[in-house]
């Protein structure tokens, strides 16, 4: 039978760079005879438009029938001013949360070709290979209560909570300990337990779940030492597992390391390995229309796809080995270029990856 794949392109630049994405995906699908159906459906403010919410009940309902999703990014001004329980990001952690996708891959991997483009010195970043384990489903992100109450003095407050459950903890620690114990053997786990009681029960559940890897090296770093450190000597770290909102900001942190964040994909996976991927960045609304786009880090996803998911990890090569040569040729988008490149827009950068692909 066929593999349903629902693809949710989005606002801003997600379309521009779905567009881009799916003719990878569809080469693949015909080239390595992988038979996935395509079916399209709309997240975020394009949904907010057409059902006046940012993800409607049957769009939910299609992405849990499918065997993965394929999504862009969410978000933009348009939408900025409306309710904050109907704005473009919620349907996109709602998503997140309905399909119990807690475990989020973020690779932060330097092509060779972009040491010139990060912004740190290029001996510090050459092949720099982490890994980003965000726990995605929890955390500050979904903790109640939430709101913001009227105190005696007729102020305003806001506040957030962050809850973390020991079983939460321990099975997004699981990840990155199977992850770990795959790559470099190395798990660093970054918390804030100087502060924090979710911090504090998140390292002493981290701890117990390592008993079981005694192959994985594991130490504990502050978020704010990790913060440093990633820029200081990135190349310490092989597999990092952190909390929802660490792993938000970390994962873009580390995405300059690798040039820029138009070359991070990710994968979020359940339980069972069904998973969304999205690229890291976001819709990007000041340069959507426009044509410049970067759309590796959505092709890369496809390919993280192809791994994950449905385990065609020479399709997935495949499509590596096609970014690479792109990447060899000197095409570049305007987020990665440096000067002898050429400078392309997302149509010609997709066109290239195709003809790479189609070339193998
Ligand atoms: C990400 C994004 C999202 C997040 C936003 C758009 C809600 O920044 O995927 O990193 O914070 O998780
Ligand atoms: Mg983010």
């Amino acid at each position: 039978m066929s593999k349903q794949i629902l693809i949710l392109p989005g606002d801003g630049i997600g379309p521009e760079i779905m567009t881009e994405a799916v003719k990878v995906l569809e080469l693949a699908n015909d080239k390595f005879a992988l038979d996935f159906e395509l079916s399209f459906d709309v997240i975020g403010g394009a949904a907010i438009d057409k059902h006046g919410v940012p993800l409607a009940d049957e769009t939910l309902a299609r992405a849990r029938a499918a065997d993965a999703v394929l999504l862009g990014a969410v978000g933009g001004p348009k939408w900025d001013t409306i309710e904050r329980d109907i704005r473009p990001e919620r349907g996109l952690l709602k998503i997140r949360a309905q399909l119990g996708l807690f475990g989020n891959l973020r690779p932060a991997i330097l092509y060779p070709q972009l040491a010139e483009a990060s912004s740190l010195k290029a001996e510090i970043v050459a092949g720099l290979d982490i890994l980003i384990v965000r726990e995605l489903t929890g955390g500050i992100y979904f903790g109640a209560p939430r709101g913001v109450r009227e105190l005696e003095n007729g102020e305003r407050q806001a506040y957030d909570t962050l809850p973390y459950s020991e079983s939460e903890i321990r099975r997004i620690a699981r990840v990155g300990f199977d992850m770990a114990r795959v790559r470099g053997k190395k798990l660093c786990s970054v918390d804030k337990a100087n502060v924090l009681a979710s911090s504090q029960l998140w390292r002493e559940i981290v701890e117990q779940v390592a008993k079981d890897y005694p192959d994985v090296e594991l130490s504990h770093m502050y978020v704010d030492n990790a913060a440093m450190q990633l820029v200081r000597a990135p190349k310490q770290f092989d597999v990092i597992v952190t909390d929802n909102l660490f792993g938000d900001i970390l994962s873009d942190e580390a995405s300059m390391l690798t040039g820029s964040i138009g070359m991070l994909p990710s994968a979020s996976l359940d339980a069972n390995n069904k998973g969304m991927y999205e690229p890291c960045h976001g819709s990007a609304p000041d340069i959507a229309g426009k044509g410049i786009a970067n759309p590796l880090a959505t092709i890369l996803s496809v390919s993280m796809m192809l791994r994950y998911s449905f385990n065609q990890l020479v399709a997935a090569d495949a499509i590596e080995k096609a970014v690479s040569l792109v990447l060899d040729q000197g095409l570049r988008t305007g987020d990665i270029w440096s000067s002898g490149c050429a400078k392309v827009g997302t149509q010609e950068m997709g066109d290239a990856v195709v003809a790479a692909l189609r070339n193998l």
